[in-house]
């Protein structure tokens, strides 16, 4: 089936979704993007995700071309139109198409929108219920990651590096110390049994799914401690793990090969899932 898109300001087939070879996203990776999952058919999140969008596009001076309420109506009427059960909406906000130039272009240029679905199944999930292995790369991109920009090159390399490794995801890491994932965030539980995550700063993306997380496990009596980790901590680590809205918490049973505690999904790993998808995709809407 091909999927109804939306492209600026129309309701179009995938097949006739297009934009210019002039748009700024295409010609200086200008644009902004978010990922919300969507499970039973509902947003998971929503309100934080267009937040973070508007944050995004804030420290940009990109400017939305319509309303937060037609947003959100695009996105309920893209669940409706292509029937998605589980998945996630793809947005992405780009300064539009204007000839060649670095500054921008003048006011009278429109931001370009654009919205697709993606089918995926989030809950009941292979990857979920086994683990992945990640390898760890140099974080080689810019300094303000905390911005959700679509100048991904550096995470493509990484991607398709583990790709080639037989992993599913990198971890990047600057002078031996733990950013986060390609597309994802990065978590270790000691072997004393602390649940550790990098703080947020320009250097990771404050990830909507590590949000909800930390706030769901203080609740249910799980700390989790907001301090940088090294890698050869990782590597000695009882437990890891990634959270993302494209994967919700995600074990981690290898790093560069070696097996994180008996190469399995942990006890603190696993409880976490759960009470993810017991907190915050049960109560999505
Ligand atoms: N990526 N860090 C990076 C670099 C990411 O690209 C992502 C998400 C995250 C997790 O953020 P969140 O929990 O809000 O999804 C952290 C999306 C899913 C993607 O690029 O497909």
């Amino acid at each position: 089936m091909s999927r109804i898109c939306y492209v600026n300001g129309r309701f179009v087939k995938e097949e006739n979704a297009k934009v210019s070879i002039f748009d700024r996203g295409f010609l200086f990776a200008d644009g902004v993007y978010e990922v919300t999952a969507v499970v039973g058919g509902r947003l998971v999140d929503y309100e934080p995700h267009i937040d973070r969008l508007y944050r995004s596009m804030g420290e940009l001076k990109l400017t939305l071309p319509m309303s937060r309420g037609q947003l959100k109506r695009v996105h309920l009427a893209l669940i409706g139109k292509n029937a998605l059960d589980e998945g996630g909406i793809y947005l992405e906000v780009t300064r539009g198409a204007a000839d060649r130039d670095f500054a921008f272009p003048d006011a009278s240029t429109k931001s370009t929108v654009v919205l697709f679905t993606q089918a995926r199944s989030l809950v009941f999930n292979a990857d979920g219920e086994s683990g992945i292995k990640v390898i760890t790369v140099p974080d080689i991109r810019w300094q303000r990651r905390d911005i959700k920009s679509v100048a991904l090159l550096a995470q493509v390399l990484a991607k398709q590096a583990a790709r080639e490794a037989g992993a599913k995801e990198a971890w990047m890491h600057e002078n031996g110390v733990v950013t986060e994932g390609g597309s994802s965030n990065a978590y270790i539980v000691t072997q004393d049994g602390r649940i550790l995550t990098r703080p947020l700063s320009n250097a990771i993306l404050p990830g909507i799914t590590r949000s909800s997380l930390i706030r769901v496990a203080a609740e249910k009596g799980l700390r989790i401690e907001e301090r940088p980790f090294t890698l050869a901590e990782a590597f000695v680590a009882a437990e890891a793990f990634n959270t993302a809205a494209s994967s919700f918490v995600m074990p981690v049973i290898a790093i560069d090969g070696k097996p994180v505690g008996n190469g399995k999904p942990g006890p603190v790993t696993t409880r976490l899932r759960q009470i993810y998808l017991d907190e915050v995709v049960k109560g999505a809407g």
